[in-house]
């Protein structure tokens, strides 16, 4: 819900929008699931690991970028006939990563910040570029969901095999072992492990 409402009702994406996830985990993977229903016609997943940019494109991305190996903003220009995305959606919480989301915007747009900072962490941009890009920097809390308008919606989206959730659970797994579920999540092995009780 935090990654596809971040999508669909924080950022607003519309029909033909092009729209840019950092972060490629169970949060962004959902952001990208969120677009694609949304119709946007340009769907960049952008992660610093492979596996889960093959997960991004599984749920709907169009092009993948590996920010280890590539400047994300300028493969987003690139993709984008030189603009930037019209939604970027910061889903890792990392103050350089949300400078990556901010650049790699088009003018107008609308940054959606939904990973958590650590409260220690700040944010540089340059003063001038806030203010001549102009465009929206909204912050997601769980997708801006409204649970009795949200949940029905996914649960018939689901239904209808129009939204995957199957995709996002790696392993389903006892009480007993969510100790080692969080390591795996912490190793980039899993995009969600479900307890099943
Ligand atoms: N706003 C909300 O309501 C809400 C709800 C749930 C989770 N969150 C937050 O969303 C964020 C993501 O959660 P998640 O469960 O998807 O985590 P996750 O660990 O599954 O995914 C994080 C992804 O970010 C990638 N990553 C790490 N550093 C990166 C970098 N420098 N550039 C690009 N990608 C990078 C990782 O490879 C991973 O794929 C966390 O900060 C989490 O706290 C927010």
């Amino acid at each position: 819900m935090a990654g596809l409402g971040a999508a669909m009702t924080t950022g607003d994406v519309g029909r033909g929008d092009s729209v840019a996830v950092f972060g490629c985990g169970g949060v962004g993977n959902a952001a990208i699931a969120g677009a694609r229903l949304a119709g946007a016609s340009t769907i960049i997943g952008v992660d610093i690991d492979d596996r889960k940019l093959r997960w991004a494109e599984a749920l709907g991305a169009t092009h993948t970028v590996n920010s280890a190996k590539h400047d994300p903003v300028e493969a987003i220009r690139a993709l984008t006939g030189g603009f930037g995305a019209d939604v970027c959606i910061e889903a890792v919480g990392n103050p350089s990563v949300y400078r990556q989301c901010f650049e790699a915007r088009d003018l107008a747009g609308t940054v959606v910040l939904v990973g958590v900072p650590r409260p220690e962490m700040t944010i540089e941009l340059p003063f001038l570029d806030v203010f001549g890009r102009g465009g929206a920097l909204q912050s997601a809390w769980y997708g801006d969901c409204l649970p009795e308008r949200d949940f029905p919606m996914l649960i018939d989206l689901y239904l209808q095999g129009r939204l995957d959730l199957d995709a996002f659970v790696s392993e389903t797994i006892a009480l007993d072992d969510v100790e080692e579920a969080f390591e795996k999540m912490e190793r980039g092995e899993v995009l969600r492990s479900v307890v099943v009780l």
